[in-house]
């Protein structure tokens, strides 16, 4: 069974997690959108401190399994290389294991230049990027002449022509739009350029036709999203969102393998919300609550090392979610995290100027005034940590999981108990 696993929030839900469950099953792990925004964490057992990855996929800990990356990523070479090099540090080698797109496009150090400077410049109406290059690297995909793509490194004399031209241009938009950029020096870029080439260049390949061949000798293919649909381009809450589409519907796209490839979307949600950067998010609890969340569940980025905003979990939000991806079963994870809280609360629905809404709104501005509308439930204070089975839970942690699967009308067929492997109590999806 091929499955796909996706972030139902606004990213950050545990899907290192879950994808590092999966893959003991799986024969090629694939990640196909999103770049180095993403920090995707795996715990092998609790004694083990943490792997965090950021464009290799999860499966990569595990010995004698593919790792394929698609033409969807935004690829930063530079910070996969050194990704690659504490793995070796740590005794997991990457090598014949690892296959990477020529199509996908590079993310170069001018674009993580443009992504600052650009929310600088916005100051108070910043987006709250990962300023890790990803919308500029994406524009200029969609430009198409200012692109680098990663074949592009197997042709030197090429590559040199164009990332002149590349660099003059952006030296001149900088000059414009901004006060004081540093220019950008075309040798700098050409010379990492080279050492990418060289390392890179064994692993660069048509990932599109690979993956055909795998699906038709039916290995198991394990599709690894990153982000959350709640920050997918077209479908999150723009403009509050990545550049990618990260929900369910930019698997085809970014992979080059239709979505009936997939027969499973499992869906990955933490038991509660979160969110970094700016936006609308109407479950957001900016108070005690919040804070007893961040600091039990310790909410901090991934990636930038940035204060989760944290809040009730917003079964709009999954509800919508669900839908937009065709999503069949659910993850949910940090249920531990919720110990303590004396009520818990589930946002069921949202009202707006006093009406009920009756599908998750379009525009930010007006997701910002809903008024969320709430079910409580009696909290349980023991910890969850040690549970194995779905059946030891206290009651009232089962009944939150049990009233959530119902209101989603989905099963919920992993419950995250802790960070590592053990840590999940796995229930039938029937
Ligand atoms: P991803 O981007 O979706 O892969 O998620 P991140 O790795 O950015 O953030 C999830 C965080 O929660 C990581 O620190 C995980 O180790 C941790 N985590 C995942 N599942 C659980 C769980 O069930 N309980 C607890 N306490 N931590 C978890
Ligand atoms: P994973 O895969 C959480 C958020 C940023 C910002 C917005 C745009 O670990 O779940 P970008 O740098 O992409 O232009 O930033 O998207 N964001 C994430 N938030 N988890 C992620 O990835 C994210 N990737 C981007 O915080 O609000
Ligand atoms: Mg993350």
């Amino acid at each position: 069974m091929n499955t796909c696993v996706i972030g139902l929030q606004w990213g950050d839900e545990g899907k290192g997690k879950v994808v590092d469950q999966l893959s003991e099953t799986a024969d090629v792990i694939i990640r196909y959108s999103g770049g180095a925004n993403a920090g995707h964490t795996v715990v092998r057992s609790s004694e083990e401190e943490a792997f965090a990855l950021h464009l290799l996929p999860s499966g990569i800990l595990h010995e004698n399994k593919l790792c394929v990356i698609t033409n969807g990523v935004a690829l930063d070479a530079e910070t996969l290389l050194g990704e690659i090099q504490r793995l070796a540090e740590r005794g997991i080698s990457v090598g014949e294991n690892l296959k990477i797109s020529g199509r996908a496009h590079l993310v170069m150090d001018y674009h993580k230049t443009q992504d600052r400077l650009s929310e600088e410049a916005l100051g108070k109406a910043k987006l709250g990027t990962t300023i890790r290059g990803i919308g500029p690297c994406y524009a200029d995909k969609v430009t198409r002449t200012t692109a680098v793509r990663v074949v592009d490194l197997l042709n030197k004399d090429r590559l040199k022509e164009k990332l002149k031209s590349i660099v003059e241009l952006k030296n001149k938009i900088f000059a414009a739009l901004y006060d004081n950029p540093e220019p950008v020096d075309f040798e700098v870029i050409y010379q990492k350029c080279l050492l990418w080439a060289d390392a890179l260049g064994p692993m660069i390949t048509d990932t599109t036709a690979l993956l055909h061949r795998i699906w038709q000798d039916n290995k198991v293919m394990l599709f690894e999203g990153a982000q959350g649909t709640l920050l997918d381009l077209d479908h999150g809450t723009f403009p509050f969102v990545t550049s990618s589409n990260s929900s369910a519907v930019g698997l085809a796209a970014a992979s080059g393998l239709p979505a009936k490839s997939v027969d499973r979307f499992l869906g990955v949600a933490k038991a509660y919300s979160t969110r970094v950067g700016s936006g609308p998010f109407p479950s957001e609890q900016d108070n005690d609550i919040g804070q007893y969340i961040r600091d039990k569940g310790h909410e901090y980025g991934t990636t930038t090392g940035r204060p989760r905003r944290c809040g009730w979990l917003d079964a709009v939000v999954l509800d919508y979610s669900i839908r937009i991806g065709g999503i069949n079963e659910l993850a949910l994870q940090h249920l531990d995290t919720l110990s303590g809280l004396k009520e818990l609360q589930i946002c069921t629905s949202y009202k707006l100027d006093g009406k009920k809404v009756d599908f998750f709104p379009a525009e930010a501005d007006a997701l910002d005034q809903v008024e969320c509308q709430y079910e409580t439930f009696p909290g349980w204070d023991e910890d969850l940590r040690g549970i194995t089975d779905f059946e030891q839970l206290p009651e009232n942690a089962r009944n939150y999981v049990l009233r959530l699967e119902k209101v989603l009308g989905i099963p919920i067929v992993m419950v995250g108990v802790g960070p590592s492997r053990e840590q999940t109590l796995h229930r039938s999806a029937n």
